[in-house]
């Protein structure tokens, strides 16, 4: 089975991004062609990255990597939850997606994005960020207005077309986490066949 994680990358209190995570994931419950995790980057209170070595080495030294690495590692493709700071994602965001390399490799990523604009600003710098950790991003994106997906600009009440936008992000992530599970080291290695026998 695919599995996928829900990251919710907003870590400030009072986040609109924590209704938002609920409903990808609420909505993520009643598909039987995938498990779903949630990944609350705020939840591993991760510092600006204080590693010594580059992410690319995999050689961690602290508790909170090694604990964000293997949370990390554990899926085949990630929903990304992000609100829109200055045009871009949240410094947390970003910071824990630069904590770590490989855990990323030869995954799919999609995004579920919300702000003023639906925040498609901010995915746009983050499709830049997940090519460089080479994520395979998918087209289909949900951008949620806080004019229109939120009442009073706080209480999210997603429309049918979000909803609509939400099952096809859903089919492409899952399509392309299957396809390139291919092109990881333990797939090729026959790892995964071997413990399965
Ligand atoms: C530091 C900061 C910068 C923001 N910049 C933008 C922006 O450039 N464009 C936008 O549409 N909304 C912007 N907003 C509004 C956020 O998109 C909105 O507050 C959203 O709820 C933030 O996500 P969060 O509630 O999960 O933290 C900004 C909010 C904050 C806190």
């Amino acid at each position: 089975m695919i599995r996928i994680a829900i990251v919710l990358g907003s870590t400030r209190p009072g986040r609109l991004g924590k209704a938002v995570a609920d409903w990808v994931s609420s909505r993520a419950s009643e598909r039987g062609d995938a498990t779903f995790g949630v990944l609350d980057v705020a939840d591993f209170r991760l510092p600006l990255l204080d590693e010594p070595l580059p992410p690319s080495f995999g050689r961690y030294s602290r508790p909170y990597t090694k604990a964000w690495s293997e949370a990390v590692d554990g899926f085949d493709g990630y929903i990304f939850v992000t609100g829109e700071y200055n045009h871009s994602i949240p410094g947390a965001l970003k910071n824990a997606l630069d904590y770590l390399y490989k855990e990323w490799n030869n995954k799919a990523a999609g995004f579920v994005s919300y702000g003023s604009s639906g925040g498609i600003r901010a995915v746009e710098h983050l499709r830049g960020v997940a090519a460089e950790l080479q994520m395979a991003d998918v087209r289909a994106q949900v951008a949620l207005p806080l004019a229109t997906e939120f009442e009073n600009y706080r209480t999210f009440i997603p429309t049918a077309a979000a909803e609509s936008s939400l099952r096809t992000l859903f089919d492409q992530v899952i399509a392309w986490a299957g396809a390139m599970k291919v092109l990881r080291p333990d797939h090729v290695h026959g790892k995964e066949d071997a413990s399965a026998a």
